[in-house]
């Protein structure tokens, strides 16, 4: 065992070792992949029973969207009545698979034949299901007209994309309302990442045909969802980071791209499916919805065996399974449903000779043991919904036991106390983990993160001292820790390191935070581990803070770790100088959304619709005073019981003593309707001293402003400091935030999420431990008006998240 673990990680030049070449040896996930397997297995056979009656669409229902690509021809056929049957029985949707290509929607310059689509369109108007057109712009299926644009110049150039844009324009515009999702651009890259060279757009165009072609299909439609369409992206890959760095650039110009298409065509023994999941929640992650459009298992050397349809069965299972897992992937959509008619069957091209039975049901339309897999899949899997998805260990560290802090994720990992639970917690109503940096720590008996597949720790901490290297968690290996979450003395940083080796030789991989800790303040810290691209990311209240590898292809290994879950300590003995909240643990790959919720820094927040309960973690619920009945008037939103209505008569406490440290960083937030703008100064919010206001949000009588003030000192005697808003006071509705840092003591007074008043530093004090904070009133000044959504957070908001409050 490594007894200076983490100084190693801390060292510039052990940093530089960590082997950054090329690509993994293994799958890492290649277990997981047998893990699936067999989940597949036992549930297919519990869900056997409950869905044999079912169909696709009826277990899929209200968890994702079932479609199947269909060919016009064969759906009108009154000779082959099975094959609709099943499209109405089974499915939410379909997909066009020839009949809106260019060659066939278009086939002479300006004539516009859509019979074929028609088709489709109108068989999915008639029975309920969307139709997803495909495809606007793709490097085949181009008529011989189209074609002879392939030739340079810039008239040539320029009259190519008139073509485009007309083409796109007139065929989206056509559907307007009827086709519900268009693959606009279909397989623009190549197998290694680049822009497809042998597309006509991308030689003819270049890179911008993609981002016009998005924006013509919005104009014509601007209620349809806009997919991009690739191929080949199911894995981590050259490609599939490629086609991210794409999107991401559409995204960030604003581009009316909704989401991505995986199309998931499989070769059955060379299934690349383990890593879906992890790529879908990447794209994800950039606001966008996933989903899977083009799926089948091709089959080697058919007629196929029993055993090789059993593995089919076992694909389509891992692919719906990796879509249930990502909240956003939101279709699936198979490619065929009968191997009678599939693009795999006697398709002649030689590259895919003695392939087929790459579909759910057999030329015969009877069902494939896939087709029963993924209807039991379907049925069976939830769906995450929540931002505790996948939590695995949950350490509130508030309990009133000293020796065992209970996980609240319903695992029962309890861990046991080394020196002392009842630290100061984030309020001054609630307790933490406190760690003396030396001999303190908190232990699971057994691991609870599985460190070879993607995870995620978050936790709340706030340093007491930064003379030492300090852990916040980690988990045991055999000799090292597997992970270790903490602060790094040398650097001055948060740390979240990894070995690539259980042996305490290995060099370790770690990303710092950009920015120091300070010490006394809580902060949020959130490490992800993606195992799917090899990637660290380090998250410091709720944003993205920094990631490692920076270089996107440089990868590390993981290793499966089976020791105990240690808070505030290492394998090594390195502890935790201060206080610990809330430690959870994830077992996947958290995305920025998703870090954000977990770091939720308010410690009260009301939303005042006709109740006064505290919806944040710290149920800190009002009441009022003399236990009169509150009343409640028309909020923002219009309802008749969406705000608290306040007047000289109503007193409204929070239950409990103090709820914020107001010697340390805290925001207050309100949104405030004023009655009338009165004679006399009208309390909005506020935190008792002893005979003075530890902090009042207000209304100012004397210039009709608003203000938040802060005494200097708890003498009542003493001077405020109170800094007023630019604007006057009015009688609608306005967000009033009041943001007081405690590390440049300088308070800041936003209205509607302007800033409008900063003061000069000062200091504010410990309000007194009996002081409860008020709603709506003091004891002398009533506020006249209506309150709603008041939010309080022990922390300095930034600009950007109070403009998001107001
Ligand atoms: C295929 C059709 O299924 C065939 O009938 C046709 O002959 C060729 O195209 N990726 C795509 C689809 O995006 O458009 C392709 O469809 C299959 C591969």
């Amino acid at each position: 065992m490594s007894s200076n673990h983490l100084q190693r990680v801390l060292d510039p030049q052990e940093q530089d070792a960590f082997d950054q070449a090329g690509e993994p040896q293994a799958d890492p996930e290649d277990e997981q992949n047998a893990l699936l397997r067999m989940e597949s297995a036992e549930s297919e056979q519990a869900a056997a029973a409950a869905a044999e009656a079912l169909h696709l669409k009826q277990a899929a229902q209200g968890k994702v969207r079932i479609g199947s690509a269909v060919r016009a021809s064969v759906l009108a056929n009154a000779a082959e009545p099975a094959y609709a049957q099943f499209v109405r029985d089974e499915l939410d949707s379909v997909t066009t698979e020839n009949e809106l290509k260019w060659d066939a929607v278009e086939p002479a310059q300006g004539t516009f034949t859509y019979g074929a689509a028609d088709t489709i369109v109108d068989f999915g108007q008639a029975n309920q299901l969307d139709v997803r057109g495909h495809t606007l712009v793709w490097h085949n299926a181009l008529p011989d007209w189209v074609k002879a644009y392939d030739v340079p110049g810039e008239a040539n150039r320029l009259a190519l994309n008139a073509i485009l844009e007309q083409h796109i324009r007139t065929v989206v515009g056509h559907y307007a309302g009827r086709v519900k999702v268009w693959d606009v651009v279909n397989e623009p890259l190549a197998d290694d990442g680049t822009r497809r060279s042998n597309s006509m757009w991308q030689r003819r165009l270049g890179d911008d045909y993609i981002a016009n072609s998005f924006r013509w299909a919005h104009e014509a439609d601007p209620g349809a969802k806009l997919y991009l369409n690739e191929y080949g992206i199911e894995m981590d890959s050259a490609k599939a980071r490629s086609l991210y760095e794409l999107v991401r650039g559409l995204r960030a110009l604003g581009v009316p791209i909704d989401g991505v298409g995986f199309q998931t065509h499989q070769m059955l023994g060379a299934e690349r499916l383990s890593g879906l999941s992890n790529v879908m929640r990447q794209f994800a992650d950039l606001g966008l919805d996933v989903a899977i459009t083009e799926l089948d298992v091709r089959i080697p050397g058919v007629p196929a065996t029993g055993e090789q349809l059993a593995q089919q069965a076992t694909a389509f299972a891992t692919a719906v399974k990796a879509c249930l897992s990502v909240p956003r992937c939101v279709s699936i959509t198979t490619w065929g449903f009968t191997d009678k008619y599939s693009w795999m069957t006697n398709n002649p091209d030689p590259k895919y000779a003695g392939w087929g039975e790459a579909t759910l049901l057999d030329a015969s339309y009877v069902k494939k043991p896939a087709y029963n897999a993924m209807l039991a899949t379907l049925a069976t899997t939830e769906r995450p919904s929540s931002v505790n998805a996948d939590l695995v260990g949950a350490w509130r560290l508030d309990d009133w036991s000293a020796t065992t802090a209970s996980d609240a994720s319903g695992l029962d990992h309890a861990a046991t106390v080394t020196g002392g639970l009842g630290a100061e917690g984030r309020t001054p109503s609630g307790s933490a983990f406190r760690g003396d940096g030396a001999s303190t720590g908190a232990e699971t008996a057994s691991a609870v993160v599985a460190t070879n597949a993607s995870y995620t720790v978050s936790a709340w901490v706030r340093l007491d001292s930064k003379s030492a290297d300090q852990v916040i968690v980690s988990q045991d290996g055999s000799t090292v820790s597997a992970f270790t979450l903490g602060y790094g003395k040398t650097k001055d940083r948060w740390v979240f390191s990894i070995p690539v080796a259980d042996s305490t030789g290995a060099s370790v991989q770690s990303v710092e935070s950009k920015s120091a800790p300070v010490v006394g303040e809580w902060a949020h810290l959130t490490a992800v581990w993606n195992n799917g691209w090899g990637r660290m990311q380090i998250y410091v209240n709720g944003s993205w803070n920094n990631t490692f590898p920076a270089a996107s292809e440089n990868r590390g290994a993981t290793w499966a770790s089976a020791g105990r879950l240690r808070i505030g300590r290492s394998m090594s003995g390195k502890a935790f100088s201060g206080a610990i909240s809330d430690v959870r643990v994830y077992r996947h790959a958290a995305s920025a959304g998703e870090s954000a919720g977990y770091a939720d820094p308010s410690v009260g927040r009301w939303q005042l619709n006709g109740s006064l309960a505290d919806a944040s973690w710290f149920f800190r619920d009002g009441s009022v005073r003399n236990d009169a009945a509150a009343t409640w008037t028309v909020g923002q939103g219009n309802t008749t019981v969406g705000a608290l209505r306040v007047s000289a008569s109503d007193y409204i406490d929070i239950r409990g003593t103090q709820l914020l440290y107001t010697e340390r960083s805290y925001t207050v937030s309100a949104l405030v309707k004023l009655t009338a703008a009165g004679q006399s100064n009208q309390i909005i919010l506020v935190q008792d001293g002893n005979g003075q206001y530890a902090f009042v949000l207000k209304y100012r009588a004397s210039d009709s402003k608003w203000a938040f003030g802060l005494p200097a000192s708890s003498a009542n005697s003493s001077t405020y400091l109170e800094i007023a808003s630019t604007s006057v006071a009015q009688t609608n509705w306005v967000n009033l935030t009041a943001v007081w840092d405690g590390v440049t003591r300088l308070p800041k007074l936003y209205v509607d999420g302007i800033l409008e008043a900063t003061g000069t530093a000062t200091t504010s004090w410990p309000s007194s431990p009996t002081g409860s904070m008020h709603l709506g009133t003091s004891s002398s000044s009533k506020f006249d008006g209506a309150l709603d959504r008041v939010q309080v957070f022990q922390r300095a908001l930034t600009a950007a998240e109070v403009g998001a409050l107001a």
